[in-house]
C-alpha cells in the first residue's frame, strides 16, 4: 500500500543552531517543504536582523539539492516593542512571533513575564496579520504541571482572545480537551498545532517500566482522555487543526540526568508517525488536509505543489542519531515502524 500526499510543512520546529543545526535539518528537508522556525536559541531571537541571519545559517546547513524553506519567528520579550513588530512586519520574512511565559519551558527564561507587557506589540501584530504563536502553559509552581494549559487558557488566553479580537492565535502543541474547546470555540483566526508525540502518546509513556527521559516534554504528556480528544480534533477535517511536530532535539546526556531536559525528537520520521496515528484512527484519507493544506492556509500562504509518498513498510527507528558532537535519541528508539517515506 502506498499514500500519495501534496508535500506537508511543520508548523512547529526547533532545529537549534551550529553543529546541531547541521544535524537534524536534513530529517526535516527530506519530508517538509517548509518549517516554522522556533526561536529559542540562547540568546533568543528577538530582531529581524537576528532572524535574517539564523535564516542564513540554516540554508547553509541544509544538503546542497535542497530547496527546504525555513521560516522565520520572533521571540516576544517584555522588551519587545511596535517599532520591532513593525519593523518585521514591512521586511516580510517573519511569519509569526512566539509567546513563552518566562520559565514555561527550555530557554524560556527570557519570555513574557506579564501579558500585559506585550499589549503594543500584540496590537501591531492585529494590525499587520501577523500571527501570536503560543505556548499555553502557566508557570505558577502552586499550579499542578498537568493542568497547566487548561488554567493558562482560563487566566491568559480567553481573556486575551477577547482584548484582541482579530489577532491570529495559534495554540501550539495542544494537549487537552480544554485547549481543543477553545479553539472550537473562537473564530477562524484561532487554531492550534498538534504533535505526533501527543497523538501517539499518553502520560503512562512516562513511567512504562521505570522513568523514560525521552518521553519528556513540554507540555507534558496527558491522559489518555486528551489524546483521544486530539486525535479526533485532528482527523476531523477542520481546517483548525494543523501540524507541528516541536521537533525538540536535546543531547543525550542532557536527557539522561539528573535534571532532564523537556524535549521529544521526531524529525527522524515525522510524518511517518503521523501516518501511523491517522490509520490507526482509521483516517489515513485525512492525513492531507491536516500535514499539507490547514497550515498553510492558515498563515496565508500558498499550498506546496510537489508531492511525497509513503509506503506500508515495516522499517527499524535506529538507536540514535548523530548531535553535533553526542546524539539524540528518537522518538520510538529502536522500535519498528510501519510507514515510511519514499526517497
Ligand atoms: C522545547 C525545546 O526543547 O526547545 N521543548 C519541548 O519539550 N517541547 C521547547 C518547547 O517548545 O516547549
Ligand atoms: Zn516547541
Amino acid at each position: 500500500m502506498e499514500l500519495t500526499l501534496t508535500r506537508p510543512d511543520d508548523w512547529h520546529l526547533h532545529v537549534r543552531d551550529g553543529a546541531a543545526l547541521v544535524s537534524v535539518i536534513a530529517h526535516t528537508a527530506r519530508q517538509f517543504a517548509r518549517a516554522i522556525i522556533m526561536p529559542n536559541l540562547r540568546p533568543p531571537v528577538t530582531t529581524g536582523a537576528q532572524a535574517s541571519a539564523y535564516r542564513e545559517r540554516i540554508l547553509a546547513a541544509l544538503p546542497a539539492d535542497s530547496d527546504f524553506e525555513p521560516l522565520m519567528t520572533l521571540y516576544l520579550t517584555d522588551n519587545t516593542t511596535a517599532d520591532v513588530i513593525n519593523a518585521a512586519a514591512a521586511e516580510g520574512s517573519i511569519r509569526a512571533v512566539k509567546l513563552y511565559p518566562a520559565g514555561a519551558t527550555t530557554h524560556s527564561d527570557d519570555g513574557v513575564t506579564d501579558i500585559s507587557h506585550a499589549w503594543d506589540a500584540l496590537d501591531a501584530m492585529q494590525a499587520h496579520g501577523l500571527p501570536l504563536l503560543v505556548h499555553a502553559e502557566v508557570t505558577d509552581r502552586d499550579v499542578d504541571v498537568f493542568d497547566r494549559e487548561r488554567v493558562f487558557i482560563d487566566r491568559i488566553l480567553e481573556p486575551l482572545a477577547r482584548r484582541f479580537p482579530e489577532l491570529k492565535i495559534v495554540l501550539e502543541h495542544v494537549t487537552t480537551r480544554d485547549g481543543v474547546d477553545f479553539v472550537l470555540s473562537h473564530d477562524d483566526n484561532i487554531a492550534a498545532t498538534i504533535t505526533a508525540h501527543h497523538l501517539l502518546l499518553n502520560r503512562n509513556a512516562m513511567f512504562s517500566g521505570g522513568l523514560q527521559p525521552h518521553a519528556y516534554c513540554l507540555p507534558v504528556l496527558k491522559r489518555e482522555t486528551h489524546r483521544a480528544v486530539l486525535i479526533e480534533a485532528a482527523v476531523s477535517g477542520n481546517k483548525k487543526f494543523f501540524l507541528g511536530t516541536d521537533s525538540a532535539p536535546h543531547a543525550r546526556e542532557h536527557k539522561e540526568t539528573a535534571c532532564g531536559c523537556a524535549g521529544i525528537y521526531t524529525a527522524h520520521a515525522a510524518i511517518e508517525l503521523y501516518a501511523q496515528a491517522f490509520e490507526q484512527a482509521g483516517a489515513l484519507d485525512r492525513l492531507e488536509g491536516f500535514a499539507s493544506h490547514f497550515g498553510a492556509d492558515f498563515y496565508g500562504l500558498p499550498r506546496n505543489t510537489d508531492t511525497i509518498t509513503l509506503e506500508k513498510t515495516d522499517w527499524p527507528v535506529p538507536d540514535s542519531y548523530p548531535l553535533g558532537d553526542s546524539t539524540v535519541i528518537p522518538m520510538f528508539a529502536g522500535q519498528t515502524l510501519n510507514w515510511r517515506l519514499r526517497d
